[in-house]
């Protein structure tokens, strides 16, 4: 294989952004073999590149045959027969290094994959158009900021799921320019000049949103910054209409990162450090969607545990968080509880018709 076939070996920032591809495709995978009714499925890494860095260590494309093979279902069936997987990049030399790999291991043999070589925005599009009614997964891991232009169309489809990577840094620096000027029309990006830098993803994130807040879309960002070198800030988009992939998502990502579970180096750390300005010091996120959590119930007056769980998911965290929270101010009397003993914040349990919702009420002082 031709040196200029492969990708230079990844950093740590790349490892992350795959890191949470994998993770979060194994959650997608479990989820999709438990549906009763299991339509087709399709995922689709339309900037696959060569399948590996010069370190041998997997890309996108390897990583995602390995999660299908290492999954229950594949285990069990030995095929996993609804399922398409579509690699694609434009390049002619990392497709050709990506077919030697993967029909050199003979595992990957009872999968079904489909390899091109197009211009990745296009052949997403043709390949979703007629696989709306599918459940899709969506990587695009363009070098530029190709997959923002790509949000209208996905924002509409029910049932796909995807993750972009978005050089945000970048457009703050080049948002002014003719090219990013063409590509970004209908954003109004002037609110990313007064931004912190470290903050640039989140709020790129929150333009975002504004533009899909006619669609059942919901968003989520995290911020990927590269430990040597020029300090630039990019990152990954993850969106879904489906509260499940939310919740999956968020336990993803506060896996990785425990602090806040949105970036790969504490940048709230790093913004008050550079903000001599901020009263908040020594508040931590958690903190602060704890003082939300609570001024929520206390505005409502009477919440459920769906609502809950649905503000909890909104703020960018995980149910967990809220748990010990809400039972702490059961236990203070501030509020109390239509149930002696549970919660009920989860997904199974609010989804289950079967279970009444429980109900929170502020208690009158
Ligand atoms: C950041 S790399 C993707 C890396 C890949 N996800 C991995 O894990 O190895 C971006 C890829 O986009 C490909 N590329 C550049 N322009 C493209 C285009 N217009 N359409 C499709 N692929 C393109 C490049 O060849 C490169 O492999």
């Amino acid at each position: 294989m031709s040196k200029s076939a492969k990708l230079k070996a990844f950093d740590g920032a790349t490892k992350t952004k795959l890191d949470i591809l994998e993770k979060y495709l194994e959650a997608w995978v479990a989820i999709f073999y438990r549906k009763p009714a299991r339509p087709k499925a399709n995922i689709i890494d339309a900037y696959c590149g060569s399948g590996q860095d010069d370190l041998g260590v997997r890309g996108s494309a390897l990583r995602i045959l390995d999660v299908l093979i290492s999954s229950e279902e594949f285990k069990k069936r030995s095929r996993l027969s609804n399922l398409t997987v579509y690699l694609n990049d434009q390049s002619k030399s990392k497709i050709k290094a990506l077919e030697k790999l993967i029909s050199t291991n003979k595992i990957y043999d009872s999968l079904n994959i489909k390899i091109s070589c197009k211009d990745g925005d296009s052949f997403l599009t043709e390949t979703l158009q007629t696989r709306q009614k599918d459940f899709n997964l969506v990587f695009i891991d363009p070098y530029g900021i190709g997959g923002v232009s790509l949000l209208d169309f996905l924002s509409k489809l029910h049932y796909t799921d995807f993750l972009i990577f978005i050089t945000s840094g970048y457009i703050k620096r080049f948002k002014d320019t003719p090219e990013f000027k063409n590509k970004l029309s209908g954003y109004d990006l002037d609110n990313l000049s007064v931004t912190d830098k470290y903050d640039v993803h989140n709020t790129l994130c929150e333009l975002l949103r504004e533009k899909v807040s006619h669609t059942e879309t919901r968003l989520y960002p995290f911020t990927l910054v590269k430990s040597h070198g020029p300090k630039n800030v990019y990152g990954l988009i993850f969106g879904t209409h489906n509260i499940r992939g939310v919740d999956k998502f968020l336990e993803v990502a506060w896996t990785i990162d425990p602090d806040s579970g949105s970036a790969n180096r504490d940048i709230d750390a790093r913004k008050q450090q550079t903000n001599l300005f901020d009263t908040t010091q020594g508040e931590t996120k958690t903190d602060r969607f704890h003082k939300d959590l609570k001024q929520f119930i206390i505005n409502s007056k009477q919440v459920n545990n769906k609502q809950i769980y649905e503000f909890t998911l909104k703020k960018g965290f995980r149910p967990t968080h809220a748990n010990q929270f809400i039972k702490s101010l059961i236990k203070n009397k501030e509020i109390k509880s239509s149930h002696p003993r549970a919660l009920r914040l989860n997904y199974e349990d609010i989804y289950n018709l079967k279970k009444e919702p429980i109900i929170f009420k502020v208690v009158q002082t």
